[in-house]
Parts: C-alpha cells; structure tokens; sequence
C-alpha cells in the first residue's frame, strides 16, 4: 500500500467517525503501517489470502443460494432447477459458487505446499500447521456435502458411497453410519445430515479455525524461508 493511500486512511473522516464510537483508529493505523518482510513480497506469499476472499466468495453466493434451496428429496432438485431458471442471475450465482469452491480446494493446497516448502510448518508455528490441516479437512468437507445437495444421481451416490464406506469400518462403522442416517437406502435423512453440516456445522468450524489461524499469525508473523 503507497504512503499517500496509508495518509489518507488515517486522517479519513470515517475512521475518524468510527474512532469516536469504538476506538479502532490505533490498531487500523498500525495494521496498515505494519512492514511487510522483505522475503513475504513474493506472490506465492499470497496464496493464503487469496484462499480467504474465495471463501468470502463462497459464503456471499452461498447466503444467496439457500433463500432458494429446499433440503428434502423431493423438492432439492426442483429447487436448483429454480435457481438456474427463474431466479434471478441465479445461474451465475450458482456458477459463482461452483467454480470458487474448485479454484478454494487448488488454492488451499498451493498454499500448504507454500507452507510446507518454506519450512513455515516448523517452531514455534506446529500449533498453526495443525490448525491449517483441520482447515484442509473442513474445507473438503465443505466441497462433498456440496455436490450431495443437488440430490440428483450424483449427489444420490456419493451420499450412498459415504454410508457404505463408513459401514465397513471396523467396530465403530454402524455407529459412524447411524450418524449420518438411521435409514437405508440413503433419504432425507442423509440429506438433512451434509445440509446441516454444509450450513451450520462447517461454518461454525470454519470461523473458529480461521480466527485462531489468524491470531497465531499476527501474533508469531511470517516465517523467514530456510
Ligand atoms: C481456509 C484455508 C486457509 C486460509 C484462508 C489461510 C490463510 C493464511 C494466510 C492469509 C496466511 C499468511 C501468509 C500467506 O498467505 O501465505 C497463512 C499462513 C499460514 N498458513 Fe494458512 N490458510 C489456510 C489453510 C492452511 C493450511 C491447509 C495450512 C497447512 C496445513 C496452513 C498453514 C499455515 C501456516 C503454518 C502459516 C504461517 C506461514 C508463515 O509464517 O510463513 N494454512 N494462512
């Protein structure tokens, strides 16, 4: 950011606005003024952020997109028929929100192979590597209870493969398939259980993650490469 965008920032009447109410005017003035590491500049150094406004993305889309989806087999792809057809630019909403979760799912892991190749994985950032693989995990979950929710033969199938998968785990696979549905073939209830996880449980993950994710971040910088 030049120095004549910084100026203006700080002595903006905005911020000074929202100074006066709530005090933000120091912490805005030195996150903008913080130095960026010589050996950061470099555009691999971006891969996480960018992984953040995709999933921004894909949270914007996706509040649009569940004013219109019904989570019931009968009526899911009634609903996504809807949104391709009469709602409006809901075609591009939806694709939009198909294509950010492709391009999140390549980001993420650019951007852990970043991570992993500049040795940032190492003391005292173990904690954050962790973090960032629960990320991983949450993000994938995010990507297959996607494609389940459109409920066509493909959706139908990969929730099918799910429950069969977890039934043949040893000891603990009835228990773990019972989780998802109590009922086979795979329904409605299956159906409700990677919707409440898409919108609900994920989300909710997702944020705790990214706000310890970020804390550790401001509060240890960025790692100097090997
Ligand atoms: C939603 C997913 C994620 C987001 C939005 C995210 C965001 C970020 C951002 C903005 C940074 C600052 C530096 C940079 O951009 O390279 C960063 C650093 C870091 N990330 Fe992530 N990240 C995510 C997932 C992951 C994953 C999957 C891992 C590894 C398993 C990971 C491990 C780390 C570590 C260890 C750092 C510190 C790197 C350093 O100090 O050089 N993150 N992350």
């Amino acid at each position: 950011m030049s120095e004549k965008i910084r100026k203006s920032i700080a002595e903006s009447r905005w911020l000074k606005w929202l100074d006066e109410r709530v005090r933000i005017k120091r912490w805005v003035v030195e996150s903008i003024n913080k130095p960026v590491h010589p050996w950061a500049r470099k555009w691999y150094y971006c891969l996480g952020g960018l992984t953040l406004i995709t999933f921004l993305v894909l949270v914007v889309t996706g509040l649009i997109l569940l004013q219109h989806y019904r989570p019931t087999p009968d009526e899911a792809a009634e609903s996504i028929g809807r949104i391709m057809n009469d709602v409006w630019f809901g075609w591009l909403i939806r694709g939009i929100h198909h294509w950010a979760a492709n391009v999140m799912m390549v980001l993420i892991v650019a951007h852990m192979i970043r991570v992993f190749l500049t040795g940032a994985y190492k003391k005292p950032r173990e904690l954050n590597w962790i973090a960032g693989v629960l990320l991983l995990v949450t993000t994938s979950g995010f990507y297959i209870s996607g494609f389940i929710l459109p409920w066509d033969q493909r959706g139908f199938e990969i929730a099918t493969t799910i429950v069969e998968g977890l039934e043949k785990i040893p000891l603990i696979g009835d228990f773990l398939a019972g989780i998802v549905t109590s009922v086979t073939p795979v329904g409605g209830e299956a159906l409700g259980f990677f919707f409440t996880n898409h919108v609900i449980v994920l989300p909710l993950a997702i944020f705790i993650l990214l706000l310890f994710h970020f804390v550790m971040i401001r509060r240890q910088g960025i790692a100097e490469p090997l």
